[in-house]
């Protein structure tokens, strides 16, 4: 008889092996300075540049790191999959028809982008399908539509995330662009709530605080198809975590995501406060933190590590 073996890499991990590719990739990368913090959100631009971590949580809740790991940093565009994920709850796959399946391939905050598609619909992966999901939380009162939001993305972690105020009102004084995105989405009928709100909401979420360490549970917890590994609590069904991943993977780095799928293959988000997180399903997720970012808003050394780890573990989905 005969035994047939796919991608037995990935499956026979041992934490060894996994301790030996964090050092690996850290000690390959930590002297890449190219990039820049984010500083157009002028709290981005004062965070240490030099600061990097990478975590690796596994399905079953194990958690390996190197490097500045518990250093809290803003969780950015990385919320936009798990708002997606909670809109997805709340209102079941209706919310595909808002918003939409298919990349943008324009820059994460376009504006020609609503423009120049008669149906005017985003992805979202992308500032204005955000704000768009975000209009669709559930909640009888504005404070109690966040409360729901941050209390659902604590659950897919360890139940320490917090509102980073300073970034929060950094964001809220300089968000002429995400303004002018939200109100031209409004003009085309494409928001459930008060636009504002929906705004105010969207940059609260982008303000979470969290580790690498802590985001690497988020991962792991889709990874283990919405069931937190560390609570066994499920957080969310296994079908709207198929749908965040998918998206992840369609518009998960913005305009280089066909890039990205091609080199990693691994369903990503990056956030413009430097962090990437790469979830492998039924296996682990990968996250890096790392603020210098390339022109696209990804981290620079984040997608170096990950490319590193796919090819070393032979991660690619395909
Ligand atoms: O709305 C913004 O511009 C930020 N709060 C989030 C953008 C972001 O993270 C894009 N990422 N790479």
């Amino acid at each position: 008889s005969s035994i047939i073996l796919i991608n037995s890499s990935i499956f026979a991990l041992t934490n060894t092996e996994i301790k030996q590719g964090l050092s690996e990739s850290y000690e390959k990368f930590k002297n890449l300075n190219t990039g820049k913090n984010a500083d157009y959100i002028p709290d981005l631009a004062k965070v240490n540049s030099s600061l990097f971590g990478i975590a690796i949580a596994t399905n079953e809740g194990k958690i390996e790191s190197i490097g500045n790991v518990d250093t809290p940093f803003s969780i950015q565009s990385i919320s936009k999959p798990l708002i997606y994920g909670l809109a997805l709850k709340d209102n079941g796959e209706i919310i595909n028809e808002k918003v939409g399946l298919d990349a943008t391939g324009h820059k994460f905050n376009s504006i020609e982008s609503i423009e120049n598609n008669p149906t005017h619909i985003q992805n979202p992966m992308v500032n204005a399908g955000a704000i768009q999901v975000t209009s669709f939380i559930k909640g009888k009162t504005s404070s109690e539509k966040w409360e729901r939001a941050l209390s659902f993305i604590n659950k897919l972690s360890d139940g320490k995330l917090y509102l980073g105020e300073s970034v929060y009102k950094s964001e809220t004084s300089t968000n002429l662009r995400n303004q002018a995105i939200t109100r031209l989405l409004n003009s085309y009928n494409m928001l459930n709530s008060e636009p504002m709100d929906a705004l105010d909401r969207y940059t609260k979420a982008c303000s979470i605080m969290l580790t690498t360490k802590q985001l690497a549970i988020i991962g792991a917890t889709l990874a283990n198809n919405g069931t937190n590994p560390l609570t066994r609590q499920n957080i969310i069904e296994a079908n709207y975590v198929h749908y965040m991943l998918s998206e992840m993977a369609v518009n998960g780095l913005y305009e280089t995501s066909g890039q990205w799928w091609v080199h990693v293959g691994i369903p990503s988000k990056s956030g413009v406060g430097g962090g990437i997180l790469a979830v492998v399903p039924n296996k682990m997720a990968i996250v890096v933190f790392s603020p210098p970012l390339d022109p696209s808003g990804n981290s620079v050394r984040g997608q170096e590590v990950i490319k590193y780890l796919s090819k070393k573990w032979n991660l690619h989905y395909l």
